[in-house]
């Protein structure tokens, strides 16, 4: 990450959106859990979905993921939360995880899977799921049809593999799941959870960075992706899909 990149995102109590109703609704819908279910926790970030699965659940939870300071701030709360015997926060690379097979029993990643891609992940993660275990992701998702040309462009270039839910739908039949639920995050998740701390931090560093137009263009591509989420979010938002595998 570059410094002002690294100064954005340091620190915030989450690094996507997301929110507790939405994690407790999600975990509420798996049935037949054993009392103790073991979790993986593919990109966790600083950890928020981490924490409060730990709370939602007495499970044990492996919460990875590859950037060193957002373990750090995870690890801080496992700390004074009192979690270490059941949440552990370890580096690896979701491209290339080194699980045994079949160790968990759920499988869980909020707004990430969109860095290995939905269906490449789908695939990969499968072989770390007990058999009927469950994978539940946030990802990135068309919501209605015929957005406007600005919306259109902006996530033509930021994410040109998002798809419609029946899209989603058809590649998660394909890698062998069956969908339990699926609904989509409000937007409180994405303004009040996410944005709005962010945006504070992008408020001070214009300040910091006011003689420095590098930085200043990185911190106008934050506020113009905020303002493209306010305009635009009826036509796209994370949606949660809860599976099963079946095969
Ligand atoms: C959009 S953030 C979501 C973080 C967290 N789940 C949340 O909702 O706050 C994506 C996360 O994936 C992590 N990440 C990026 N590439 C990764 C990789 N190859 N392996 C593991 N984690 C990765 C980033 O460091 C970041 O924490």
């Amino acid at each position: 990450m570059s410094d002002i990149f690294f100064e954005i995102h340091a620190d915030n109590p989450r690094e996507g959106p997301g929110d507790f109703t939405s994690t407790k609704r999600a975990f509420l819908a798996l049935k037949n859990l054993p009392g103790k279910p073991s979790i993986l926790d593919i990109g966790c970030g600083p950890g928020k979905q981490t924490l409060d699965l730990a709370q939602i659940t007495k499970g044990n939870i492996t919460a990875v993921d590859n950037h060193e300071s957002f373990l750090a701030q995870l690890n801080r709360q496992i700390i004074s939360q009192g979690l270490q015997k059941r949440v552990q926060a370890v580096k690896g690379d979701m491209f290339s995880l080194n699980f045994p097979p079949q160790s968990f029993d759920i499988i869980w990643s909020e707004g990430a899977i969109y860095i290995i891609g939905f269906e490449q992940g789908l695939a990969a993660w499968k072989r770390f799921l007990k058999p009927k275990g469950y994978i539940v992701v946030s990802e990135l998702t068309r919501l209605k049809e015929n957005p406007p040309a600005e919306a259109r462009e902006f996530w033509e270039g930021a994410y040109p593999a998002m798809r419609d839910i029946a899209g989603n739908m058809a590649i998660i039949a394909a890698a062998g799941y069956s969908l339990i639920e699926h609904f989509t995050l409000p937007e409180s998740a994405w303004l009040e959870e996410y944005y709005a701390p962010l945006q504070k931090r992008v408020e001070k560093l214009k300040i910091k960075y006011q003689n420095d137009p590098a930085a200043l263009k990185v911190l106008a591509a934050e506020d113009f992706e905020r303002e493209s989420y306010r305009k635009y979010a009826a036509y796209y938002g994370y949606v949660f899909y809860l599976m099963k595998q079946v095969v």
